[in-house]
């Protein structure tokens, strides 16, 4: 994964390195580190750990230089300490390296490496570029990037400085994203347009192949040693600074939001009782005739995807199918009929859901996406996209935009619905209004939280949980389970209740707490004996029931209300509380909620 940011120019680099990273730390969090070259010296600070560190490391010195690199890593080869962190050096510590991707044949090469003599320090793929790149450095750099790079197996972003040619920067890219942000008497590269569009808004998308040389006041791009011309995109959004606006937490502050980010969706998507997709770029007639979806995600969006599925399925009776993107990949997918890939990203960066959707589009899939981040990866390479418009997520976990992905999916369904002609007016009109009630009956939710802390407090002990709900429930208990284990480290899993009895029943004990996602709905009765299985087996069942539920309390140690509204829209409503309970867990566990352990905000790596 990581995030690779550069700048060439007079300004003060090191500030433009250092926000660069913060606004890469998405992408990773466990070391930063830059590399500077001054007065034709290469000088490296790394640190293990958030920027934070690295700030505070370079707070009191002053940097010189024109022209610097820095990394924010997500450890894939070797622990995240100070050595594994990038900028990784050459053996002269002349040349220095960042590095976004995986190397695949980094053993066999280092080990070519060794026989020749040269000694590593790191556990990293990443030091083996540095050293070839040293290996072949004759003339200019960049001639010795294109000599490395035919050699490497796998997804790269590099971008390199050296001594011996110090006034560039020579970034290369396959497989990872990389963008070179185009100044007047400046220039700069990133793993995303954000890290620097408080810059310039001048950019250029490089594709894979390319190699590009950057300069103070020029940039020269080139594909197999040829010059090219690439067109300079003008990005049309601003920097999004986002504070936590007196919240404890980003986690917290998205988590109150999400009343804010529904209204938004049904203003900008809902006009006069029509659905309207602007950037859908996929025409009704053509809409109209898909046999088959697929839907393929990762983690919180996967979930999102099977929510999809239940309400295309049932509303407009399209058969769909959902996978997880890294399963997607390496199934042999049958090709035939008039179908759509669809892909759900909040990052629009997932490398495993990036790469299906380049596979889908090979094997002549049209490709819908539901992504978050404009611009990204995943909106670029699509046919036509449906932002969920939920604002910057920084919370590493997921919470408003996972609502946003409902409400944005609920809104597909009922437009598709329309152009089947499986929904009539009628139908809709209901199913537009019980939409327009969420955010007042999410606002009423987040009411509650001061009993929700009260049993986040009681069961912040166990080892682990278990998550049940039943049909459009199922998802939200796999919701609820990511949630708790991302946030608080208890291991928790997520099952469909009927599934319980065949195998999970056995871990039911007086220790083990049972989250039952119990709204009124078709399969009430069915949850309501689930959950005395589980009091039978004296198991702790903390339920979420519609208010007014009384009959709940009877078989629950514990209840969350959530207000009446139909089925298919209670996952909306359901998750909100679980939201909470992982929250508040975590903060009794004093765990680090917005950047939980080994995770990053996106998944560059697949
Ligand atoms: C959510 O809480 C997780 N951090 C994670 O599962 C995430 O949803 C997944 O990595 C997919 O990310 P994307 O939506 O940006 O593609």
């Amino acid at each position: 994964m990581c995030g690779i940011v550069g700048y060439i120019g007079d300004r003060d680099l090191t500030s433009i390195l250092l926000v660069g990273l913060e606004r890469l730390s998405y992408r990773g969090y466990d070391s930063a580190g830059i590399a500077v070259i001054s007065d034709g010296e290469l000088s490296c600070w790394k640190k293990p750990g958030k920027i934070h560190a690295l700030n505070e490391a370079l707070k009191n010195m002053i940097i010189q230089g024109q022209v610097g690199i820095g990394h924010t890593r997500w450890a894939t080869h070797g622990e995240p300490n100070e050595v594994n962190a990038h900028p990784q050096l050459s053996q002269s510590r002349r040349v220095a390296v960042v590095h976004n991707g995986i190397i695949e044949n980094y053993l066999e090469l280092k080990s070519k490496l060794k026989k020749e003599g040269h000694i590593f320090l790191s556990q990293t793929d990443t030091e083996i570029i540095v050293h070839l790149i040293e290996r072949y450095l004759q003339d200019d750099l960049e001639s010795a990037v294109e000599l490395a790079a035919k050699d490497l197996v796998g997804s790269l972003a590099i971008a390199v400085v050296a001594e011996a040619d110090p006034d560039k920067i020579v970034v290369y890219k396959k497989g990872s994203p990389l963008v070179i942000g185009v100044g007047k008497g400046e220039n700069y590269i990133a793993s995303d347009v954000n890290a620097i569009i408080s810059h310039t808004k001048n950019i250029i998308y490089l594709d894979d192949g390319e190699l590009a040389i950057i300069e103070k006041n020029n940039y020269t791009i080139k594909r197999n040693g040829k010059i090219i011309n690439k067109e300079i995109q003008t990005v049309k959004w601003d920097a999004v600074i986002s504070d936590k606006n007196g919240y404890e937490h980003y986690m917290l502050k998205e988590i109150y939001e999400q009343a804010i980010v529904v209204r938004k969706l049904i203003s900008k998507y809902l006009q006069n009782n029509k659905v309207h997709f602007k950037s859908l770029k996929l025409d009704k007639e053509e809409l109209a005739k898909i046999k088959r979806f697929i839907i393929q995600a990762c983690g919180t969006s996967w979930h999102s995807g099977l929510l999809g599925k239940y309400l295309i399925e049932k509303y407009t009776r399209i058969p769909t199918e959902v996978d997880i993107s890294s399963e997607f990949r390496y199934r042999d997918i049958i090709t035939e009929g008039n179908k759509i890939v669809v892909a759900i990203s909040q990052s629009g960066e997932t490398a495993d859901t990036l790469a299906c959707i380049r596979e889908a589009k090979s094997k002549f899939f049209k490709v819908l996406s539901f992504v978050n981040v404009k611009g990204s990866s995943i909106d670029r390479e699509s046919d036509g996209v449906i932002y969920t418009h939920s604002g910057p997520e920084i919370g590493v976990a997921s919470t408003k935009n996972y609502v946003a992905q409902l409400v944005s999916l609920y809104l597909f369904m009922v437009h598709l619905g329309i152009l089947k002609w499986t929904l009539d007016e009628e139908k809709v009109d209901v199913m537009l209004n019980n939409l327009r009630r969420l955010p007042e009956q999410i606002d009423k939710i987040l009411q509650q939280t001061d009993h929700i802390k009260k049993i986040a407090k009681k069961y912040a002990k166990s080892k682990e949980f278990i998550f049940v709900g039943r049909g459009v429930n199922y998802p939200t208990a796999l919701e609820g389970a990511l949630k708790l284990k991302e946030l608080s480290y208890i291991h928790a899993a997520g099952y469909p209740a009927g599934e319980l009895k065949h195998g999970p029943i056995a871990l039911i004990d007086e220790n083990l707490p049972v989250v039952c996602i119990a709204p009124q709905s078709e399969t009430y009765d069915k949850m309501i004996s689930n959950i005395q299985e589980i009091r039978a087996r004296k198991g702790k069942t903390i339920v979420i029931a519609t208010e007014g539920d009384e009959n709940i309390k009877e078989y629950a140690d514990d209840i969350l209300y959530i207000p009446l509204c139909p089925e298919d829209l209670t996952p909306i409503l359901a998750v909100i509380p679980l939201q909470l309970l992982a929250y508040y867990i975590a903060l009794e566990l004093n765990c680090d909620v917005d950047q939980p352990r080994n995770l990053a905000k996106s998944v560059t790596v697949e």
